[in-house]
């Protein structure tokens, strides 16, 4: 089975009160669906110079480089376990004002957000663009109640600052229907009482959503693998297993066509 390596939470601030040109860059290492890797090796590289700075996590799982100057990077993450080694391109910027004004795109509206650089995608989607679908559970990526789709890829919105998500096409839990019609994986949550209190439902919509979308004939083990990463305090698994398996016989019909 492939695993692939995604970047997550990875931003360069620098608070305005310090008038720095230098900053901490911290960041998170998160699998293809959004969950935590640990023990993953992260190397920075200053494309001016080639200077390479390499970091490992803390206790939290976070990566943090001090002391970064400004300019254009290749951000590299690799992992035992995973085939992929992820590259990204980073474009540092210092933050100098105390807020900055960025657009989002959110399920196809574009939303004009004026915000301090500190907030979070999670903040952002909520309480700017007021779409609380989303929700804050834990706030530091363990729980996956926060799970949103970031350009085709799931993460968790509570580990990402909204400025870094201003070039990416956003999809949250009110993008899911298309007007009054469900989802066929939220119809199958409704059949099949895969939730009961609700609030991990929309993080595991978005993971079912986004696995089945792409693949629908994923095998049963990548699914479950996937669904492991984001968890239900209720402990509604059977049952949220149970709707994503007949979504995903549903999914696969229509896609087998007539
Ligand atoms: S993982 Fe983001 S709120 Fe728990
Ligand atoms: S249904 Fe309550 S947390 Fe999952």
């Amino acid at each position: 089975m492939k695993r692939w390596l995604a970047l997550a939470g990875l931003v360069f601030f620098a608070p305005p009160c310090f008038g720095q040109s230098v900053a901490t860059l911290r960041g998170h290492v998160t699998d293809a669906s959004g969950g935590a890797v640990a023990g993953a090796q992260l190397k920075l590289t200053l494309v001016a110079t080639g200077a390479v700075r390499e970091a490992a996590s803390d206790v939290n799982g976070a990566y943090e480089f001090n002391q970064v100057q400004p300019g254009k990077y290749i951000l590299e993450a690799s992992a035992q376990g995973f085939q992929a080694r992820r590259q990204e391109n980073l474009d540092l910027l210092v933050a100098t004002a105390s807020t900055l004004d960025i657009t989002l795109s959110v399920n196809g509206r574009g939303y004009a957000l004026r915000l301090e650089p500190r907030r979070t995608l999670l903040d952002a989607i909520r309480d700017e663009c007021g779409l609380t679908g989303t929700h804050a559970g834990c706030e530091h990526g363990a729980c996956g109640a926060c799970t949103v789709l970031l350009d085709g890829e799931p993460i968790r919105a509570c580990l990402m600052f909204a400025v870094q998500a201003q070039r990416a096409v956003i999809r949250t839990v009110e993008g899911l229907a298309t007007g009054e019609a469900l989802h066929a994986v939220q119809r199958a949550f409704i059949a099949h009482h895969g939730v009961q209190c609700g609030f991990c439902t929309p993080g595991f919509l978005m993971l079912a959503v986004n696995a089945l979308e792409r693949q629908p004939d994923i095998g049963d083990d990548d699914m479950l693998d996937i669904l492991a990463s984001n968890l239900c305090r209720c402990t509604g698994y059977q049952n949220i297993i149970k709707a994503v398996r007949a979504a995903a016989a549903e999914m696969r019909k229509v896609s087998a066509g007539p």
